[in-house]
């Protein structure tokens, strides 16, 4: 992103958090919404306490937007309701990626909410009195709040997602604990298919971006890479695990993001499961590659699937702290009315792009970019 519309502002606390009482409080709420991911808890903590700070009361609505709708669930959410929860991984207020509120059909492809659902929640923000709405979530859940703020909602944003796909932010939290999980997998992953002369494959979320998977591969010592941003030759995967072996090097890792595709071939999605609004299931593509490189290699490959272990868990030390500083900075935008505003972090500051901005397509792994030409210069391997 471009830092021309990166608007940088400085955190501001209250001098006089004593006078507070006297003056009318001002209500907000805050919710969180899509896949569940390591640092929510933070988030919250970082809009609580800040809105505390400034006077504000605080409505945290239960499972993301459906709590908007009858029967409306909330609670209230103090100092007392937030403390020590920053280390916590998922996220107290509950969440969902299906229901009345899908904003994503697939690869960032936006759906519109029907008019009905989206009035129901705007007539839950005028009846409860809030000035604003703080909601933490996904390119989905983002696209969402944008039609909410269409309709006289002032809607917030929070970028949130393993995944690190979302556009005008250089970073989500959740995304250095996912790659974390990764890295610790493959340093145990390394030690076994190296004592029993195999190769492994591992294959990792992501969705359509492959920046856990390159990250994650980056740092744990992987030796191919695959991404959906690079299409694969098998061929070519499979005469570089021969190479490797055939040059004393007893074992191959190979970490492939769950949207990596062959070039000749599709994404790999999950059959046999209930069709449910939203996004396809990906999955199977670890399985597959493992089945067809040791078909055209003859080495002992086995594969493992991460799934669910990179979005579980305590948040990074980093999640932690980026995680807050976006709590905090949601509600500096709300103190400077700027609705319709996402929190961003662009070279190690906190500020505001207009959300619109943020979800107009998802971001992906430049194939020709320095992290990828990084990767290939200490020999590994993309299979293209
Ligand atoms: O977007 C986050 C993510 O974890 C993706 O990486 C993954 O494809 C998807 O969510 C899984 O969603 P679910 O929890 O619905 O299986």
């Amino acid at each position: 992103m471009d830092n021309e519309n990166h608007d940088f502002f400085t955190i501001a606390v209250s001098p006089l958090p004593s006078l507070r009482c006297a003056v009318q409080r001002k209500r907000i709420g805050v919710l969180t919404s899509g896949g569940d991911c390591p640092g929510l808890n933070a988030v919250l903590h970082g809009v609580v306490s800040a809105a505390t700070t400034r006077g504000f009361e605080v409505l945290g609505f239960l499972d993301g937007y459906e709590g908007l709708l009858n029967p409306v669930r909330y609670q209230r959410l103090d100092a007392v309701s937030v403390a020590h929860i920053s280390h916590l991984g998922g996220t107290i207020l509950g969440t969902t990626n299906r229901g009345r509120f899908v904003a994503k059909v697939g690869a960032g492809k936006k759906s519109v909410i029907p008019r009905e659902v989206l009035q129901q929640a705007r007539e839950t923000y005028l009846g409860l009195g809030l000035d604003a709405l703080v909601c933490i979530g996904g390119d989905g859940s983002l696209s969402t709040s944008l039609q909410l703020q269409q309709i006289g909602v002032n809607v917030v944003g929070v970028p949130k997602t393993i995944d690190n796909d979302i556009l005008a932010t250089a970073s989500t939290f959740g995304f250095d604990s996912a790659v974390s999980c990764v890295v610790d997998s493959l340093d145990r992953l390394h030690t076994t298919a190296r004592s029993h002369k195999r190769i492994m494959v591992v294959e990792t979320m992501g969705r359509h971006a492959g920046w856990i998977a390159l990250h994650g591969g980056l740092a744990g010592a992987a030796d191919v890479i695959l991404i959906p941003e690079i299409p694969f030759h098998l061929s070519k995967v499979a005469d570089f695990a021969m190479e490797r072996s055939g040059s004393g090097l007893p074992s191959t890792m190979i970490v492939v993001a769950e949207g990596a595709h062959p070039a000749k071939g599709r994404v790999s999605t999950l059959k046999n499961i209930p069709q449910v609004r939203g996004e396809v299931r990906l999955g199977g593509i670890g399985d597959y590659v493992a089945r067809e490189i040791e078909k055209r290699t003859r080495q002992e490959t086995r594969h493992v699937v991460l799934g669910h272990l990179q979005r579980g868990g305590n948040p990074t030390a980093l999640d932690r702290i980026l995680g807050t500083r976006f709590g905090v900075g949601a509600m500096e935008l709300i103190a400077k009315k700027k609705f319709g505003h996402m929190v961003s972090y662009q070279n190690y500051e906190i500020g505001g792009v207009p959300i619109a901005q943020a979800v107009a397509r998802i971001r992906t792994v430049p194939p020709k970019g320095q992290l990828v030409q990084t990767a290939r210069e200490i020999g590994i391997c993309f299979g293209d």
